[in-house]
C-alpha cells in the first residue's frame, strides 16, 4: 500500500499539529511505502519571506523525523527538489474544472482575507492533486479541514483514467478520530493555530515544559463542575481530548478517571502529561536542527527516492496525453 501526505512549512507547529499529524505520520508509515512531502512550492501561494520559507523547510523536516519519520523506511522530501510535481500540476489543470476549483472553501476564506490574492491560491488544489497521484497513491492521511482538496484530487484521477486511459490509483483519505480537532484552550470553539488562534491558547512544539504547564493552567474550563466530555464544555471536552491522546487512553476512560475531581485537577494533569510527550520530540529536534550538513544528505536522499518513485507516473502522463517522448 502506498501512503503519501503533504505538509507545509508554514507557521510554528504545535500541539494540534502534532495530535492530528505529525504522530499519525509516524504511526502511517507502518501501512506500507510512505511518502511525506514538504510542500514548499505550495507556500509561495500567499505572501511569504524568502529567508522564511528556507529555514522553515529545514525547521519541518527536522520536526518530522524527531517526530518518528523514519528516512531509511520511508521518502521524505521536499516538493521543490522534484521537478515532476511542478510539471504534473500543469499537465493535470487540463483536466481539473475551472468552477471546482472556485467553489474551493480554503480558496474563498483566503481570498477574502487578502487583498492580492495570486493564481497559485487558486490553482494550489491542482498542484496537491498532482503531490498525490504521482506515487500512485492509495492513502492520505490528512486533516478534516482537506477533504474537499482530497475529493477533487480524486475527481481529476477519474476525469485523466477516462479520459487518457487508466493511469492514477484514485486516493482515498485518512482522517484522524479522536484529536483530530485540537481547540484553542483560550478559546475552545476554535481549532488550535498559529494563525487564527490565541497566543496564550496555543502550545507550540518547541515550547519550554513550564509556559506549557502554564498555558494548561490557564485553560478556559466551562459552567458546571463535572468533568464531562459535551457539545456545552467545548473547553473541557478538549481537555479530555488532549489527555487521553497524551496518555493512551479512551476519552471514557478518562473523564471515569477524574470522576469527582477537579478542573483544577484535570488542567495540572494535562499540562504534564503534554510535556511528558513533547519531551523527547524537542529533544531530538534540537540536535538534529543544528546540525544541517546531515539535514541536506537525508534530503538529497529523500529528493532521490521521491524522483525514481515518481518518473514512471509523469512519463506515462505525458504518453497519454499525445506528447511526443523522445525515447
Ligand atoms: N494542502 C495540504 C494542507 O494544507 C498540504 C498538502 C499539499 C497535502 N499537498 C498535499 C496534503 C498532498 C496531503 C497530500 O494541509
Amino acid at each position: 500500500m502506498k501512503i503519501f501526505s503533504g505538509i507545509q512549512p508554514t507557521g510554528d507547529k504545535h500541539l494540534g499539529n502534532y495530535i492530528g499529524g505529525f504522530r499519525q505520520y509516524a504511526r502511517t508509515q507502518e501501512l506500507g511505502d510512505a511518502f511525506f512531502c514538504i510542500v514548499d512550492l505550495h507556500s509561495i501561494t500567499v505572501d511569504y519571506d524568502p529567508r522564511d520559507l528556507h529555514d522553515r523547510t529545514l525547521d519541518l523536516f527536522a520536526m518530522l523525523i524527531a517526530t518518528g519519520l523514519d528516512p531509511q523506511r520511508s521518502t521524505v522530501f521536499a516538493q521543490s527538489h522534484v521537478t515532476a510535481h511542478a510539471e504534473a500540476s500543469w499537465l493535470l489543470s487540463a483536466v481539473t474544472s475551472y468552477g471546482q476549483l472556485g467553489r474551493m472553501t480554503q480558496f474563498k476564506d483566503k481570498a477574502d482575507q487578502r487583498e492580492f490574492v495570486s493564481a497559485g491560491l487558486y490553482t494550489y488544489p491542482v498542484l496537491m492533486a498532482g503531490d498525490i497521484l504521482l506515487y500512485q497513491t492509495d492513502r492520505v492521511p490528512i486533516g478534516d479541514d482537506q477533504r474537499q482538496h482530497l475529493e477533487l484530487a480524486r475527481d481529476v484521477a477519474q476525469r485523466f483514467n477516462a479520459r487518457f486511459g487508466k493511469t492514477f490509483v484514485v486516493p482515498e483519505g485518512i482522517y484522524p478520530e479522536i484529536g483530530a480537532r485540537i481547540m484553542d484552550l483560550q478559546e475552545p470553539t476554535k481549532k488550535m493555530s498559529t494563525t487564527g488562534g490565541t497566543e496564550q491558547g496555543t502550545v507550540k512544539l518547541l515550547e519550554e515544559p513550564d509556559a506549557i504547564r502554564k498555558k494548561f493552567r490557564s485553560a478556559v474550563t466551562d459552567s458546571g463542575r463535572e468533568i464531562r466530555r459535551a457539545a456545552d464544555k467545548p473547553g473541557v471536552t478538549n481537555l479530555v481530548d488532549i489527555l487521553s491522546v497524551a496518555t493512551d487512553r479512551s476519552p471514557g476512560d478518562v473523564e471515569q478517571a477524574y470522576d469527582g475531581q477537579g478542573y483544577g485537577d484535570l488542567k495540572r494533569d494535562v499540562g504534564d502529561a503534554v510535556v511528558e510527550l513533547l519531551a523527547p520530540v524537542r529533544e531530538r529536534y534540537l540536535e538534529l536542527r543544528s546540525n544541517e550538513p546531515e539535514l541536506l544528505r537525508l534530503l538529497a536522499t529523500g529528493a532521490e527516492k521521491a524522483r525514481a518513485a515518481s518518473t514512471p507516473t509523469l512519463e506515462a502522463m505525458y504518453e497519454r496525453m499525445g506528447f511526443v517522448t523522445l525515447s
